[in-house]
């Protein structure tokens, strides 16, 4: 019998939180996602020490390849997710909405009521997952945002 390649989709990724050892992994990952906009290093870092429970990462046992970073108000109403990404080669293959579900039931598991996002107006992608999740976008683009040029699409999911 001939041998299966061993193509990446047939790998199980492991959805687990994030630990301290993946933190230089994970800002790799962020850099990966967002090549043009990162998040430095120490950013993560306070995440981490922030929200260390609300960070999710997907694992194939020798990388990640993805992750969603939450933070939550103090007194739990709402939250905001503050990324979102796989790698590349793993897109398409429902990684980014099961990372989002899995997020989603954690929050109301808390007794979060309101998951609020970012995301650029021209991210068709990131829309069409966050809208067929029911979020909802406020009807304006903020321009500027995150800056100049910066513009960003708000949006919110009542849980
Ligand atoms: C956005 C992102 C996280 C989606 O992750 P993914 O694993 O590829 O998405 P999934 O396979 O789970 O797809 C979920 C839904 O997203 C939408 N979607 C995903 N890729 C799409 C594409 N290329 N074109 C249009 N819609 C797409 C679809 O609605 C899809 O649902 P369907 O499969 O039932 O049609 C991923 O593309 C990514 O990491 N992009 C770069 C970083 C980024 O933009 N993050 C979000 C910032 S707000």
């Amino acid at each position: 019998m001939t041998a299966l390649p061993v193509h990446r989709a047939a790998r199980r990724l492991r959805l687990r939180g994030v630990t301290e050892a993946d933190l230089g992994a994970l800002a790799l990952l962020d850099r990966e996602t967002f090549p043009e906009e990162p998040y430095p290093y120490f950013v993560l870092r306070q995440m981490y020490d922030v929200y260390p429970d609300h960070l999710l990462v997907l694992d194939d046992g020798a990388a990640l390849k993805g992750y969603v970073l939450v933070g939550t108000a103090p007194d739990k109403s709402r939250s905001w997710i503050l990324g979102l990404g796989i790698t590349r080669d793993e897109r398409g293959r429902g990684h980014g909405r099961r990372l989002m579900l899995e997020v989603l039931d954690l929050l109301r598991g808390i007794g979060v009521r309101e998951v609020h996002l970012t995301v650029a107006p021209t991210n068709t992608a990131a829309i069409l997952l966050y809208e067929t999740l029911g979020f909802t976008a406020e009807q304006s683009v903020r321009k500027d945002y995150f800056g100049p040029g910066a513009d960003r699409r708000l949006m919110r999911l009542r849980l």
